[in-house]
């Protein structure tokens, strides 16, 4: 009875969600896209007149040399860099502090982000720390900044999170396990480049890791019982593109067509959850990312076919609709079925990417905690189709424990 009693606040609370997303109708970067767009997204910076620009970046993209075109290109056009490549995979803010310490001292008047997710995030925190007084976690939660943050522009280098087009940014917070989104609208980056050439070095775990998560954010936006018209089709789209493109690219990183539509496809996904919103994945795949720093879309990928298969009965005919994008309807199919056979190519995708069922450090000790957090997180902020109490999450969770 209090379970049913607080499902029905939950969906109180996501209608007003659900209307403030409408009405906000978040804005969308300027788009360059193709081979070479990197190259015209530092055209454009030079052309609105900044002079001196901070690059929020990781170690391993400036070891492999991927910035170099970029910024033999912004020195050429007389745009001075200062390099910042400290962001680590799900990046701390002991990292964003670092960062935005170097963007005052050097006095940088915008940022461009050039790598995955974790880069895109931190740069978007340095950002806003750079012009708000508050902390990282005080932004956490929804609509938390005051002041608009520094202009930011994006090359993703992974597709992926999306985050190029998303109102979010996930820090990790390790002094107190956990991680955490901050939500607003200003976070959008005012220009990104979707490159497929900067992703033909991705790393096939990686690249698998990364697709999965663009296809989790497709999938729990469609599923989200705040998804709209706008939304479904961004959402189905986005999985068409990653079930005719994920696997080719896997195999053959250097197919720059297939890299062109993941890159495509995580960018609709973003626009699809940025106002939809996720779910129980991403809920519990943060906690794996907090707890055992397992990447984000690897949790992802593993956690998705346990809660599509708790999901299903809330939203059969709409996971029956994915598997038709996705190419998997041979005819005469009952929507069961077909939404079986979505959640069975989950399972069958990752078991040729070699992503495992379970989450190897997984401690049962920790489940009670993970599950807690999970429920606050999902409860506050995702529409979910078929919401989940403490010990059904908690049963949840413990059948991914290894062994
Ligand atoms: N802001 C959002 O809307 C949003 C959405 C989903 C996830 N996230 C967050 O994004 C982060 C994960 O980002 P990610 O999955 O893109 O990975 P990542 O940025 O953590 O990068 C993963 C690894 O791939 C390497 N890499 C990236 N691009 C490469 C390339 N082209 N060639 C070779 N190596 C490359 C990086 O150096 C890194 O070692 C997590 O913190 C997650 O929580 C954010
Ligand atoms: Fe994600």
């Amino acid at each position: 009875m209090l379970f049913k009693l607080q499902v029905l606040f939950f969906k109180f609370i996501m209608v007003f969600l659900l209307i403030g997303t409408k009405i906000l109708n978040f804005r969308k970067p300027e788009l360059f896209s193709g081979s070479g767009s990197s190259l015209q997204l530092c055209d454009h910076i030079a052309k609105t007149g900044v002079k001196k620009l901070l690059v929020v970046t990781d170690a391993v993209l400036m070891k492999l040399g991927l910035l170099n075109p970029m910024l033999a290109r912004l020195k050429e056009l007389g745009v001075t860099t200062v390099i910042f490549d400290g962001v680590e995979p799900n990046p701390t803010i002991a990292q964003i502090e670092t960062g935005l310490a170097l963007l005052k001292r050097e006095n940088c008047t915008a940022i461009l982000a050039v790598g995955g997710g974790s880069s895109i995030d931190a740069a978007k925190v340095i950002g806003a720390r750079a012009t708000n007084p508050h902390s990282v976690r005080w932004m956490g939660g929804l609509f938390r900044l005051i002041f608009w943050p520094k202009t930011l522009y994006a090359v993703p280098t992974t597709a992926g999170t999306g985050s190029e087009v998303t109102i979010a940014a996930v820090v990790s917070d390790p002094e107190n396990t956990r991680k955490f989104a901050i939500m607003d609208p200003r976070l959008v980056p005012t220009a990104a480049a979707l490159d497929p050439q900067l992703m033909i070095g991705l790393p096939p775990h990686i690249t698998a890791a990364t697709g999965m998560d663009a296809l989790t954010h497709a999938v729990e936006a469609y599923i989200s019982r705040n998804s709209f018209a706008a939304t479904d089709v961004e959402a189905l789209e986005a999985t068409r593109l990653i079930m005719q493109n994920l696997e080719k690219v896997v195999k053959n990183g250097a197919d720059l067509e297939g890299r062109a539509n993941m890159a495509l496809a995580s960018f609709k996904a973003g626009v699809a959850f940025t106002s939809a919103g996720v779910g129980y994945v991403h809920a519990i795949a943060h906690n794996f990312g907090a707890y055992y720093h397992v990447p984000h879309g690897l949790a992802n990928a593993i956690v998705m076919p346990y809660v599509l298969d708790y999901s299903k009965p809330e939203c059969t005919a709409r996971l029956a609709r994915l598997a038709e994008v996705g190419g998997l309807k041979k005819g005469g199919e009952s929507d069961e079925q077909l939404a079986d056979s979505f959640i069975a190519k989950i399972r069958a995708m990752n078991a040729e990417f070699g992503i495992p069922t379970k989450v190897e450090k997984l401690k049962s000790s920790d489940i009670p905690a993970i599950a807690t957090a999970a429920l606050k997180e999902a409860h506050w902020t995702y529409a979910v189709p078929r919401y989940m109490d403490k010990p059904t999450c908690e049963n949840l969770v413990g059948k991914m424990l290894a062994a």
